[in-house]
Parts: structure tokens; sequence; C-alpha cells
């Protein structure tokens, strides 16, 4: 077998009295999208905080192409091919769409020049579909707009896995048949994806697994149509009306908000 691209390990944090995660294992193969879903308040977001840097583990620990990056920082792991997305957005509110993206190009992927890092960062806005914005200040933009910057954002920064939480919120039924083409091309292109997700259509169409968090815990994973009639996980999350739509509709079309 091969060494996975990432692999966490037993990964904990406390916040003072609450467990976020407690013993989080698993790993992400090249060129898999792992799908991770889980009831808000899971620890999902938690999750990639750790894997990431932004947040420092009380316990277990993160591989990246083999090395113990557990302690790195943010920037590091950036820069070392491990992008993330926030799902709460945060652009530089003044700087144009376009600038934006070219701050990722340029400080996580080293661009050689200003005008290289926006040449490039006008591909990845193309790749989204927000080039027509590009020079629009990332203020005025709608959220579905603000997480395709995100999304261009990480994608500038050059990854080789993409940690993506909560990317599609807020889509509707056009927009998401267009983020589901979105995604199959960024794995296309070789990225390894980690897609945090609650719009059950976007995670049974692209996982090959999924992984389901429960108050911290790994409660499933495996492949999506075991994980969606394990009854642990109809019972913490999807709830037995999925459950049985499910049971009625094959291939598996559902869609859930939570
Ligand atoms: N920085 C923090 N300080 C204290 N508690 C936090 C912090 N971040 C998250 N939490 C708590 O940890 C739990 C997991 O949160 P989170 O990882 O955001 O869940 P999810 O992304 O699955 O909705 C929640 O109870 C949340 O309130
Ligand atoms: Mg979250």
């Amino acid at each position: 077998m091969t060494t996975p691209l990432l692999e966490v390990r037993s990964l904990s944090k406390r916040f003072g009295g609450l467990q976020a995660t407690r013993e989080v294992s698993f790993s992400l193969r090249e060129g898999e999208i792992v799908g991770l879903i889980g009831p808000n308040g899971a620890g999902k977001t938690t999750l990639v905080n750790l894997i990431t840097g932004v947040l420092t583990a009380s316990g277990g620990s993160v591989f990246f192409k083999g090395r113990d990056v557990t302690r790195q920082r943010p920037y590091e792991a950036a820069r070392s091919g491990l992008a993330r997305t926030f799902q709460i957005v945060q652009p530089f509110p003044h700087m144009t769409v376009l600038e934006n993206v070219a701050a990722g190009a340029l400080f996580a992927a080293g661009a050689p020049s200003r005008r290289q890092a926006e040449r490039q960062a006008m591909e990845h806005l193309e790749f989204v579909g927000l080039a027509p914005l590009a020079h629009q200040p990332a203020a005025s933009l709608t959220l579905p707009s603000r997480k395709r910057l995100e999304l261009a954002k990480s994608l500038a920064m050059q990854p080789k896995v993409l940690l993506l939480d909560e990317v599609n919120a807020g889509l509707n039924t056009a927009e998401i048949e267009k983020a589901l083409a979105l995604m199959r091309a960024i794995a296309a292109r070789g990225i390894t994806i980690l897609l945090i997700e609650h719009l059950m259509k976007v995670v049974l169409s692209l996982s090959q697994r999924v992984l389901v968090l429960h108050h911290g815990e790994l409660i499933s994973q495996g492949d999506p149509q075991s994980v969606i009639s394990d009854p642990k996980v109809i019972e913490a999350y999807l709830g037995s009306k999925f459950a049985a739509r499910q049971q009625q509709l094959a291939p598996a079309t559902g869609a859930l908000h939570g």
C-alpha cells in the first residue's frame, strides 16, 4: 500500500471543558475526494484548523507527505501544499477580487512578481467563474461569490490537498450543478480533496469515501452508500426520513440542509 498523502492520527482538541475532537484518525490517498459530514458543532471546522496549524492539537498528530507537520504554522501548511478554505469567509474587503487571489499566489505559491501573480489569479478566477467580477472590491460580492473567491484563493496556493469547509453553502439548484462540475474539475487537476459539506447530493455525487463526525468523534466511515445506511449515522445526522427516501431513490440524490 502506498503512503497516504495526509494522515491524521488520534487528533484531539479540547476547549476548556469541551472536547471538540476526540482521537480522530483518518487518511487521504492521493487523488481521492473524501466527504466529511456531521451536525453543526460536530468538530469539522476544528479538525481543519488542527490540520492546517490554525489551532494547536491537545493530542495526536498530522502527517503530510510522510512528514510530521503537527506543529506547523498556517503559512507553512499553505506553502507545503496543504490549503483550505474558511467557512467564515474573510477576504481583504477593500482589495479587488483579483488582488485577493493574487495575494495567495504571491505569498503561498511564490509567484515571482505581482504581474505574474495577477495573471495566475485571473486564470483561477476564470476557472471558478468569477472573472467578470475581478475588478470589483471583494466587499461587494454576494455570499456564494465570496465562497467562490475563497476557492480561487486556495487554488492560487497551488495545493496538493484542499480542505473545503462548506464552500457550497447558500447555492441554489442550478448553482449546485455548476459546483459539482467545478469540484470535479479541481479533482481532475490532481488535487486531493476533503469536502466538508451539508448538501448530501454534493457529498454523495463526489466522494469516494465519507467520514462522519459526531460530538468530536468519528462514528462511521466508508463508501457513501454504506455510510448513509449506517444506523449510527441516520440517528446522529441524517434522520429516518432521509434514510427512507434513500431506499426509494437509487442512485442517491437527497439534499439535506443542517
Ligand atoms: N475557538 C474555539 N473556542 C471554544 N470553542 C470552540 C472554538 N471553536 C469551536 N469551538 C466549539 O467546538 C465545537 C466544534 O465546533 P466546530 O469545529 O466549529 O464544528 P462544526 O464545524 O462541525 O460545525 C463546537 O461546540 C464549538 O462551539
Ligand atoms: Mg464548521
